[in-house]
């Protein structure tokens, strides 16, 4: 029998969060969007509603974003978010301790048949799910940043997750007008991080070696190569921290063009300067 999804709880209101949800509320789900303070939760529902105007403005949202709006409810409380979901949709820090424990969590207060996905970018899904007993309804779904503008979800299953839970996430990738792809092992990073992180890391080591500067090489990918961020306007955007915190998890070198701005808080458009400075400062364009 197939497994029917049809509400929704997403566990942190961050950039990837906050976009998820309103991605699902834009597809008629109705959403619980979670996170563990009122003032963290607030902020991600308000940037769905500023997202939502400014789809509506551009004539790209197909309904009135007040509807939309209206399918997303707010939690703080774990329990209260997850006790109805068919579907627990994980975007908490990329960090494996807290990943687990929030798994952890779920499995205890969410119904026992729900799925529980995380959208980690660069964890092992068995690992995460080894902290629940229920590692065969746990699987990865991993969006990109924007998640409303960005078509592509990888769906990976752990080594015990069944067949049928990874089924059915695609089959919800899908309903959210979304191209899902199916990540055929549970290796860290999965597919696009395993080639993109490589690629920024060498833009990065280039700079150190004084090889070329950011803008040429920015320039010379979306210019020439019809990219639409080149990598350095792009980890400015992801976060130097995000991607620092990335290689360093996996004893990947981080090249000292990053690790100095990291230092310095630099770490791009949320801070208002990475290896671009943003003059409207941080959260760029939000209001
Ligand atoms: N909601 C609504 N509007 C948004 C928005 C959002 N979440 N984010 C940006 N916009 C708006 C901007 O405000 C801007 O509006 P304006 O025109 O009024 O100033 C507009 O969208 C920008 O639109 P453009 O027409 O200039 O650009 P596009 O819409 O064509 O593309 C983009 C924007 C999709 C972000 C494009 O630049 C892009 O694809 N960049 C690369 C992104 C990418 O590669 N992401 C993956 C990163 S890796 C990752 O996420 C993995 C993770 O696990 C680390």
């Amino acid at each position: 029998m197939d497994i029917e999804i049809d509400s929704l709880a997403v566990l942190g209101a961050g950039s990837m969060g906050h976009g998820i949800a309103e991605v699902a509320a834009m597809a008629g789900y109705d959403v619980v969007l979670r996170d563990v303070e009122d003032d963290l939760v607030q902020d991600g529902y308000d940037q769905i509603e500023w997202s939502l105007d400014k789809l509506a403005e551009k004539g790209q949202l197909d309904a009135d974003p007040e509807d939309v709006l209206g399918r997303v409810s707010t939690a703080v409380e774990l329990e209260a978010a997850v006790a109805d979901a068919d579907l627990v949709i994980e975007a908490a820090p990329e960090d494996l301790d807290l990943k687990q424990s929030v798994f952890a969590e779920v499995d205890e207060a969410a119904p026992d048949d729900a799925i529980i996905a995380t959208n980690t970018s660069s964890l092992r899904i068995g690992d995460i799910a080894a902290a629940t007993d229920r590692p065969e309804r746990c699987c990865g779904m991993h969006f990109f940043n924007p998640p409303v503008k960005m078509d592509l979800v990888e769906v990976v299953g752990g080594e015990a997750t069944a067949d049928d839970v990874v089924d059915a996430a695609y089959e919800f990738v899908e309903s959210l007008d979304k191209t899902p792809i199916r990540v055929r092992k549970d290796v860290p990073q999965f597919v696009v991080n395993n080639v993109l992180t490589p690629y920024m890391g060498e833009a990065g080591f280039m700079l150190d070696e004084g090889a070329d500067d950011v803008r040429a090489v920015d320039a010379a990918m979306v210019f020439r190569r019809g990219y639409p961020m080149g990598p350095f306007e792009l980890n400015d955007f992801g976060g130097l921290d995000v991607f620092a915190h990335t290689r360093e998890q996996w004893d990947d070198p981080v090249p000292e063009s990053i690790s100095s701005r990291v230092e310095a808080g630099d770490v791009g458009r949320k801070a208002g300067a990475g290896f671009y400075e943003y003059e409207d400062g941080p959260g760029a364009d939000y209001e």
